[in-house]
Protein backbone atom coordinates (compact mmCIF):
# COMPACT_ATOMS: atom_id res chain seq x y z
CA UNK A 1 0.00 0.00 0.00
CA UNK A 2 1.63 3.36 -1.10
CA UNK A 3 1.14 6.23 1.59
CA UNK A 4 0.09 9.25 -0.24
CA UNK A 5 -0.85 11.26 2.92
CA UNK A 6 -3.75 12.85 0.83
CA UNK A 7 -1.88 13.68 -2.16
CA UNK A 8 -2.87 12.97 -5.56
CA UNK A 9 -1.37 15.52 -7.75
CA UNK A 10 2.28 16.76 -7.48
CA UNK A 11 3.89 18.80 -10.25
CA UNK A 12 7.51 19.29 -9.76
CA UNK A 13 8.79 22.95 -12.00
CA UNK A 14 6.87 21.05 -15.20
CA UNK A 15 7.83 22.55 -17.93
CA UNK A 16 6.21 21.75 -21.46
CA UNK A 17 7.86 23.51 -24.92
CA UNK A 18 6.14 23.02 -28.01
CA UNK A 19 8.60 22.33 -30.97
CA UNK A 20 11.72 23.14 -28.35
CA UNK A 21 14.25 24.62 -30.86
CA UNK A 22 12.17 25.71 -33.59
CA UNK A 23 11.22 29.15 -34.77
CA UNK A 24 7.68 28.08 -33.92
CA UNK A 25 8.79 27.06 -30.30
CA UNK A 26 6.31 27.82 -27.43
CA UNK A 27 6.97 27.21 -23.88
CA UNK A 28 3.34 26.72 -22.44
CA UNK A 29 4.41 25.81 -19.13
CA UNK A 30 7.26 27.44 -17.38
CA UNK A 31 8.24 25.32 -14.31
CA UNK A 32 5.26 24.80 -12.54
CA UNK A 33 5.15 23.81 -8.78
CA UNK A 34 1.63 22.44 -8.18
CA UNK A 35 0.16 20.11 -5.23
CA UNK A 36 -3.41 18.91 -5.16
CA UNK A 37 -5.31 16.68 -2.81
CA UNK A 38 -7.76 14.09 -1.95
CA UNK A 39 -11.45 15.74 -2.17
CA UNK A 40 -9.87 19.43 -3.72
CA UNK A 41 -12.08 21.38 -5.75
CA UNK A 42 -9.89 23.34 -7.72
CA UNK A 43 -10.60 25.57 -10.70
CA UNK A 44 -7.74 27.05 -13.05
CA UNK A 45 -8.30 30.19 -14.78
CA UNK A 46 -6.39 32.09 -17.01
CA UNK A 47 -6.57 33.93 -20.11
CA UNK A 48 -6.44 32.09 -23.40
CA UNK A 49 -3.01 30.92 -24.57
CA UNK A 50 -2.00 31.19 -20.71
CA UNK A 51 -1.34 27.11 -20.67
CA UNK A 52 -4.27 26.01 -18.58
CA UNK A 53 -5.33 22.74 -21.14
CA UNK A 54 -1.74 22.01 -21.45
CA UNK A 55 -1.54 22.10 -17.84
CA UNK A 56 -5.20 19.65 -17.27
CA UNK A 57 -3.10 17.39 -20.23
CA UNK A 58 -0.21 16.51 -18.36
CA UNK A 59 -1.58 16.07 -14.95
CA UNK A 60 -4.41 13.82 -16.58
CA UNK A 61 -2.19 11.76 -18.40
CA UNK A 62 -2.98 12.68 -22.02
CA UNK A 63 0.24 14.52 -22.49
CA UNK A 64 4.03 14.44 -20.65
CA UNK A 65 6.16 17.23 -19.58
CA UNK A 66 9.44 18.17 -21.77
CA UNK A 67 10.84 19.10 -17.64
CA UNK A 68 10.06 18.53 -14.67
CA UNK A 69 8.03 15.95 -12.69
CA UNK A 70 4.18 15.08 -12.14
CA UNK A 71 3.39 12.60 -9.75
CA UNK A 72 -0.53 10.64 -9.13
CA UNK A 73 -0.58 8.67 -6.07
CA UNK A 74 3.36 9.32 -6.38
CA UNK A 75 3.48 7.60 -8.79
CA UNK A 76 6.13 9.28 -11.41
CA UNK A 77 4.26 9.81 -14.48
CA UNK A 78 6.74 11.82 -16.12
CA UNK A 79 8.44 9.27 -18.55
CA UNK A 80 5.43 7.04 -19.16
CA UNK A 81 4.92 5.51 -22.71
CA UNK A 82 1.54 5.99 -24.25
CA UNK A 83 0.74 2.71 -22.93
CA UNK A 84 1.35 3.09 -19.50
CA UNK A 85 -0.67 6.43 -19.77
CA UNK A 86 -3.53 5.12 -21.03
CA UNK A 87 -3.38 2.54 -17.99
CA UNK A 88 -3.07 5.36 -15.07
CA UNK A 89 -6.04 7.06 -17.44
CA UNK A 90 -8.26 4.16 -17.31
CA UNK A 91 -7.77 3.51 -13.89
CA UNK A 92 -7.37 6.97 -11.85
CA UNK A 93 -8.67 9.87 -14.01
CA UNK A 94 -12.23 10.90 -15.46
CA UNK A 95 -11.98 13.37 -18.21
CA UNK A 96 -14.75 15.68 -19.23
CA UNK A 97 -13.86 18.23 -22.34
CA UNK A 98 -15.92 21.18 -23.65
CA UNK A 99 -17.59 19.58 -26.39
CA UNK A 100 -18.33 16.43 -24.96
CA UNK A 101 -16.31 13.82 -27.32
CA UNK A 102 -19.10 11.33 -26.65
CA UNK A 103 -19.51 8.57 -29.43
CA UNK A 104 -22.08 9.61 -32.02
CA UNK A 105 -23.32 6.10 -33.29
CA UNK A 106 -23.43 4.56 -29.92
CA UNK A 107 -26.75 5.42 -26.95
CA UNK A 108 -25.91 7.24 -24.26
CA UNK A 109 -25.66 3.47 -22.10
CA UNK A 110 -23.34 2.55 -24.47
CA UNK A 111 -21.29 5.63 -24.37
CA UNK A 112 -21.01 4.79 -20.79
CA UNK A 113 -20.67 1.55 -21.08
CA UNK A 114 -17.22 1.65 -23.35
CA UNK A 115 -14.81 2.31 -20.52
CA UNK A 116 -15.82 -0.74 -18.48
CA UNK A 117 -15.46 -3.00 -21.80
CA UNK A 118 -11.83 -1.93 -21.78
CA UNK A 119 -11.16 -2.46 -18.07
CA UNK A 120 -12.73 -5.61 -18.98
CA UNK A 121 -16.74 -5.92 -16.64
CA UNK A 122 -18.83 -8.17 -17.77
CA UNK A 123 -21.55 -7.80 -19.61
CA UNK A 124 -24.39 -7.68 -16.80
CA UNK A 125 -22.44 -5.64 -14.14
CA UNK A 126 -21.33 -2.76 -17.06
CA UNK A 127 -24.98 -2.42 -18.05
CA UNK A 128 -26.09 -2.12 -14.16
CA UNK A 129 -23.47 0.36 -13.63
CA UNK A 130 -24.18 2.37 -16.58
CA UNK A 131 -27.93 2.42 -15.93
CA UNK A 132 -26.97 4.01 -12.37
CA UNK A 133 -24.64 6.34 -13.19
CA UNK A 134 -26.86 7.90 -16.08
CA UNK A 135 -29.73 7.76 -13.10
CA UNK A 136 -26.85 9.90 -10.68
CA UNK A 137 -27.30 12.29 -13.46
CA UNK A 138 -30.53 12.82 -13.81
CA UNK A 139 -30.68 10.75 -17.32
CA UNK A 140 -32.20 7.64 -16.08
CA UNK A 141 -35.25 8.76 -19.33
CA UNK A 142 -32.31 8.97 -21.93
CA UNK A 143 -30.56 5.34 -22.04
CA UNK A 144 -31.56 4.97 -25.48
CA UNK A 145 -31.23 8.32 -26.89
CA UNK A 146 -27.88 8.86 -29.14
CA UNK A 147 -26.08 12.15 -29.02
CA UNK A 148 -28.09 14.22 -31.77
CA UNK A 149 -31.02 13.15 -30.00
CA UNK A 150 -29.92 15.03 -26.65
CA UNK A 151 -29.74 18.64 -25.99
CA UNK A 152 -26.03 19.91 -24.59
CA UNK A 153 -26.45 19.54 -21.30
CA UNK A 154 -27.79 16.04 -21.91
CA UNK A 155 -24.98 15.07 -24.03
CA UNK A 156 -22.32 16.50 -21.33
CA UNK A 157 -24.17 14.75 -18.66
CA UNK A 158 -23.80 11.57 -20.33
CA UNK A 159 -19.88 12.33 -20.69
CA UNK A 160 -19.98 13.09 -17.01
CA UNK A 161 -21.50 9.70 -16.43
CA UNK A 162 -18.60 7.74 -18.75
CA UNK A 163 -15.77 9.58 -16.93
CA UNK A 164 -17.24 8.29 -13.68
CA UNK A 165 -17.70 5.02 -15.32
CA UNK A 166 -14.13 3.46 -13.62
CA UNK A 167 -14.17 5.19 -10.66
CA UNK A 168 -11.55 7.45 -11.13
CA UNK A 169 -9.76 9.23 -7.92
CA UNK A 170 -9.66 12.35 -9.69
CA UNK A 171 -12.71 14.40 -12.11
CA UNK A 172 -11.07 16.79 -14.53
CA UNK A 173 -12.52 19.11 -17.17
CA UNK A 174 -11.80 21.54 -19.48
CA UNK A 175 -14.40 24.39 -19.85
CA UNK A 176 -17.23 21.50 -19.46
CA UNK A 177 -19.74 24.57 -19.19
CA UNK A 178 -18.12 26.72 -22.44
CA UNK A 179 -20.47 25.36 -25.20
CA UNK A 180 -23.82 25.42 -22.35
CA UNK A 181 -26.42 27.91 -22.15
CA UNK A 182 -26.70 29.03 -18.73
CA UNK A 183 -29.38 26.48 -16.55
CA UNK A 184 -27.74 23.79 -18.76
CA UNK A 185 -24.84 25.18 -17.28
CA UNK A 186 -25.69 25.55 -13.99
CA UNK A 187 -26.83 21.31 -14.16
CA UNK A 188 -23.39 20.43 -14.68
CA UNK A 189 -21.59 22.64 -12.42
CA UNK A 190 -24.58 20.86 -9.62
CA UNK A 191 -22.96 17.43 -10.72
CA UNK A 192 -19.36 18.39 -10.28
CA UNK A 193 -20.71 19.67 -6.71
CA UNK A 194 -22.59 17.12 -5.79
CA UNK A 195 -19.25 14.82 -6.95
CA UNK A 196 -17.09 16.94 -4.66
CA UNK A 197 -19.25 16.80 -1.62
CA UNK A 198 -19.40 13.35 -2.07
CA UNK A 199 -15.40 12.82 -1.29
CA UNK A 200 -14.38 13.53 -5.49
CA UNK A 201 -11.49 15.58 -6.30
CA UNK A 202 -12.08 17.76 -9.11
CA UNK A 203 -9.94 20.07 -10.96
CA UNK A 204 -11.84 22.42 -13.56
CA UNK A 205 -10.56 24.82 -16.78
CA UNK A 206 -13.39 27.97 -16.30
CA UNK A 207 -13.96 31.23 -16.77
CA UNK A 208 -17.48 30.03 -15.55
CA UNK A 209 -18.00 32.43 -12.44
CA UNK A 210 -20.53 29.97 -10.80
CA UNK A 211 -17.82 27.49 -11.08
CA UNK A 212 -15.21 29.73 -9.56
CA UNK A 213 -17.17 30.54 -6.86
CA UNK A 214 -17.95 26.95 -5.80
CA UNK A 215 -14.20 26.03 -5.60
CA UNK A 216 -12.47 25.31 -2.77
CA UNK A 217 -9.29 26.63 -4.39
CA UNK A 218 -8.74 29.19 -7.35
CA UNK A 219 -4.98 28.86 -9.53
CA UNK A 220 -4.71 31.51 -12.03
CA UNK A 221 -2.03 31.04 -14.83
CA UNK A 222 -0.24 33.28 -16.70
CA UNK A 223 2.49 32.98 -19.28
CA UNK A 224 2.40 29.05 -18.36
CA UNK A 225 3.11 30.04 -14.35
CA UNK A 226 1.26 30.09 -11.65
CA UNK A 227 0.14 33.88 -10.55
CA UNK A 228 -2.02 33.36 -8.04
N1 LIG B 1 0.20 21.00 -29.78
C1 LIG B 1 0.69 22.24 -29.72
N2 LIG B 1 1.75 22.60 -30.49
C2 LIG B 1 2.26 23.85 -30.41
N3 LIG B 1 1.80 24.81 -29.59
C3 LIG B 1 0.77 24.50 -28.81
C4 LIG B 1 0.15 23.21 -28.83
N4 LIG B 1 -0.86 23.20 -27.91
C5 LIG B 1 -0.88 24.43 -27.37
N5 LIG B 1 0.09 25.22 -27.89
C6 LIG B 1 0.40 26.60 -27.49
O1 LIG B 1 0.68 26.59 -26.10
C7 LIG B 1 0.12 27.74 -25.45
C8 LIG B 1 -0.80 27.27 -24.33
O2 LIG B 1 -1.92 26.61 -24.93
P1 LIG B 1 -3.14 26.02 -24.09
O3 LIG B 1 -3.99 25.28 -25.03
O4 LIG B 1 -2.59 25.31 -22.92
O5 LIG B 1 -3.85 27.37 -23.60
P2 LIG B 1 -5.20 27.58 -22.79
O6 LIG B 1 -4.88 28.41 -21.60
O7 LIG B 1 -5.89 26.28 -22.58
O8 LIG B 1 -6.05 28.49 -23.80
P3 LIG B 1 -7.66 28.50 -24.10
O9 LIG B 1 -8.29 29.26 -22.96
O10 LIG B 1 -7.76 29.27 -25.39
O11 LIG B 1 -8.13 27.10 -24.22
C9 LIG B 1 -0.57 28.54 -26.55
O12 LIG B 1 0.30 29.57 -26.95
C10 LIG B 1 -0.77 27.55 -27.67
O13 LIG B 1 -0.74 28.19 -28.91
MG1 LIG C 1 -7.62 25.43 -23.31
Amino acid sequence: MRTTNGKIIECKNVWKIYNEGTAAEVRALQGINLEIFEKDFVAIQGVSGSGKSTLLHCIGCLDTPTRGKVYIENEDISKMNEDELALIRREKIGFVFQFFNIISSLTALQNVELPMIFSGLDGTKRKKKARELLEKVGLGGRLKHKPSELSGGEAQRVAIARALANDPILMMADEPTGNLDSSSGKEVINIFNTLNSEGRTVVIITHDPSITKCAKRKIKIKDGKIVG
